[in-house]
């Protein structure tokens, strides 16, 4: 694991060779196993302090995506080549809706319809699973294609600063975002956190013992 981690880096750093192709990525529910590839992948494409700082980031800190609606693209290999998460929110008062990012596609991938495909995908499935809206911060000109508008979320805000005209909203179902007013919350559910008592209890094993856990 290591290792596939550090050659994902080390693989953007160099151009993909002239004759870079092989089949199309398949696009997946993400796995616990994908976790270490998403994250390298995420700090490729967005370096990892900015896209910790970012606003829509308060959001998704210490949540669990949405069920169902977490995508890893896996190339030939194995390895992790694209994400795209979507992640429960409020927008404005009682209005559930998702949340969607972030989407990121290896570079030596980009250009071939895989962000495009992980898109239509999670939006497929968003609708499927019922869901009425989704929102995100994003390139306007990127997400427009799939039918995201800057007015369906003019009487919304994040928890930060953002800029009004990268705030955008999709309708799943009719109307699901009209008149939507408020701020923008987070809904989904908790991580997983051990309590200071388990990580005292853990640091106080002898390691021996762990060893032999
Ligand atoms: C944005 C990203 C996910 C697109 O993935 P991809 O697999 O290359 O996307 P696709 O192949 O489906 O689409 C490529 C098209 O989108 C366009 N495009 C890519 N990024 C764009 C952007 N930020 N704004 C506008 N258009 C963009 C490309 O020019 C190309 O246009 P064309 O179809 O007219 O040739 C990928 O470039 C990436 O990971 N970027 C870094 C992370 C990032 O910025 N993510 C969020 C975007 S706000």
């Amino acid at each position: 694991m290591e290792r596939a981690v550090t050659d994902l880096a080390a693989a953007s750093l160099v151009p993909a060779p002239a004759d870079f192709a092989g089949p199309a990525p398949a696009i997946s529910l993400e796995r616990a196993a994908d976790v270490a590839q998403r994250e390298a992948l995420l700090d490729l494409a967005f370096g990892r302090a900015a896209r910790f700082g970012k606003t829509s980031e308060r959001l998704r800190e210490g949540r669990k995506p949405a069920e169902g609606l977490a995508f890893a693209a896996h190339g030939a290999d194995g390895r992790v080549v694209g994400t795209l998460r979507l992640w429960h929110v409020t927008a404005g008062p009682a209005r559930p809706a998702l949340l969607l990012g972030p989407l990121a596609v290896h570079p030596w991938f980009r250009d071939r319809g895989l962000g495009k495909a992980m898109m239509i995908t999670a939006i497929n499935e968003a609708t499927r699973l019922g869901h009425g809206a989704i929102l995100l911060v994003g390139d306007a000109p990127y997400y427009a294609r799939f039918g995201f508008e800057q007015r369906l979320a003019d009487g919304l805000w994040l928890p930060g600063a953002f800029e009004r005209s990268r705030f955008l909203g999709l309708e799943l179902k009719s109307g699901a975002l009209e008149g939507a007013r408020g701020l923008v919350s987070p809904t989904g559910d908790f991580l997983a956190v051990p309590s200071l008592d388990e990580l005292i209890a853990r640091e106080s094993v002898p390691a021996a013992l762990k060893r032999s856990a």
